[in-house]
């Protein structure tokens, strides 16, 4: 039996998905072409969508619900969706690695900012928005550290937004920050994950 905290994928997409990303990282890994080269294996999850359950795709009232489908153990990938009830959005946050998120259900404007101040005070944060874009169903966005880090998602569809997200961190056990535009208060905070324990935590 495998760690409570670590889960091994037995959808065959999901596998071949994580075969390729280590086949990627021994070539790439650490270079910036890390990234790019994991664009098609993140594309074909999405065109095959086997991978995720009823189970994986359920909203939770006024949070942002996130199922860890993979985590590995280094650690280096997490594979999760995100789902976002109709008519809520995620607080402004950062993941504080490189990725891809790609939307299997639903329709989502994406809030993308940028960080203006050097980070040096704490619990401060200059953020500027720099893009709002409507992000169709199959639409694939990158997540890059630290230049294109930080956004806010909506959720625009009469019916909950899912999205997979596959990122090279296991980003439910990460400090991270979020923040308020406005006031430019910025929180630390891990965000965990639904369908695991707190108290699993690879990252940790
Ligand atoms: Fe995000």
């Amino acid at each position: 039996m495998p760690d409570s905290f670590y889960f091994e994928p037995v959808e065959p997409v999901l596998r071949r998905f994580v075969e390729d990303f280590r086949n990627i990282v021994a070539r790439d890994g650490g270079t910036p072409s890390l990234l790019p080269s994991l664009r098609g294996p993140a594309q074909t999850l999405l065109y095959d969508t086997s991978w995720i359950t009823e189970a994986q795709r359920i909203p939770i009232a006024g949070t942002t619900a996130t199922y860890a489908l993979y985590r590995s153990q280094e650690p280096d990938l997490c594979i999760f969706t995100m789902v976002v009830a109709p008519g809520e959005l995620t607080k402004v946050h950062n993941h504080l690695t490189d990725g891809w998120v790609g939307l299997v259900q639903g329709e989502q404007i994406e809030r993308k900012f940028r960080r203006e101040d050097d980070g040096s005070r704490p619990g401060y944060a200059d953020l500027a928005l720099v893009a709002e874009e409507r992000i169709p169903l199959g639409g694939l966005t990158s997540i890059r550290h630290p230049d294109e880090d930080i956004h806010q998602i909506l959720t625009v569809s009469r019916e909950a937004s899912v999205s997979l997200h596959v990122l090279c961190n296991d980003l439910g056990t990460v400090a991270r920050q979020s923040f308020d535009p406005d006031t430019h208060e910025a929180t630390t905070f891990v965000s965990g994950y639904t369908n695991v324990d707190g108290e699993s935590r690879i990252g940790r």
